[in-house]
């Protein structure tokens, strides 16, 4: 609790802040990690087979189904108290900026205005021949291990391909450009639940502590951003993140 108040002491002074966010702020609406022991996707999902250009190529069906899942997994849960926190915070710093990893959407349905997804979205898909945006398609019901063809771009033909970033793949250069002047501009960076082993994203933190800003980490599990995280938050984003808020603002 002690650290709590510190921190709230700290986010409370703060003229600018970043919130940056990874799939541990997602978990309590239900949507999986990725590297979480026994219910990470990545331990139970080969991310080559899945989360790569050539995946893509040799197994459009396999790839367009396992995404067209986890979208539909993501409709169906709502955002937690941890997202509503960071609406919070976003809504009573002067400035604050939302930077996050994660392709869910639940940071917009609980109030965020323009998150900066660094790894895309579910919601974008795009031609992968084109890259011209593609409207979300309804179509076969997508269930845990089903595979379906990837519907074809009205301008080209070309397969439609999920607006997530793979492995092997830049980031999108504008996002992540305003993600890290924001980093060296802020007072304040809150990393909430991610393990901080996942680059160009795990910068962020890092670029901030380096510019001067004091970084508040939450996660229940230590990670390499202790290394530069003045202050520790150790537990669950749902529970920590209202309490911190309350803290701070009342
Ligand atoms: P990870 O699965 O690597 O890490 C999740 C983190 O959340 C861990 O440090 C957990 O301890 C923490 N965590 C679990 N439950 C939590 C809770 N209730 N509250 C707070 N923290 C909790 O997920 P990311 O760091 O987001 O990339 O992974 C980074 C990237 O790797 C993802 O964006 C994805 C993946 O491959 C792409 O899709 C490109």
């Amino acid at each position: 609790m002690v650290d709590v108040r510190e921190a709230a002491k700290v986010l409370a002074q703060a003229r600018r802040v970043v919130v940056f966010t990874g799939a541990g702020i997602s978990a309590e609406s239900g949507v999986p990690t990725f590297r979480d022991a026994l219910t990470g996707l990545w331990e139970r999902y080969d991310p080559q087979a899945l989360a790569t250009p050539q995946a893509f190529e040799d197994d459009p069906d396999l790839v367009w189904g396992w995404y067209e899942w986890r979208r539909t997994v993501i409709s169906g849960v709502r955002p937690n108290p941890g997202h509503e926190a960071v609406a919070t915070v976003e809504a009573r710093a002067p400035r604050c900026a939302v930077v996050t990893q994660n392709v869910d959407d639940l940071h917009e349905r609980a109030g965020s205005a323009a998150p900066l997804h660094l790894h895309g979205s579910l919601f974008a898909p795009r031609c992968a021949s084109c890259a011209r945006p593609a409207p979300l398609t309804g179509g076969a019901e997508p269930a845990e291990g089903r595979r379906l063809a990837p519907p074809r771009c009205e301008h080209c033909s070309g397969p439609v391909r999920p607006g997530v970033v793979w492995f092997g793949e830049a980031l999108p250069e504008p996002v992540l450009e305003a993600a890290v002047q924001e980093a060296t501009e802020c007072d304040v960076l809150l990393t909430i639940g991610t393990s901080g082993l996942v680059y160009p994203a795990a910068e962020i933190p890092k670029v901030a502590a380096m510019f001067g800003a004091t970084v508040i980490q939450v996660n229940p599990q230590p990670t390499p951003l202790d290394a530069v995280a003045g202050i520790n938050l150790h537990g669950a984003a749902a529970t920590v993140l209202p309490a911190l808020v309350t803290a701070a603002w009342g």
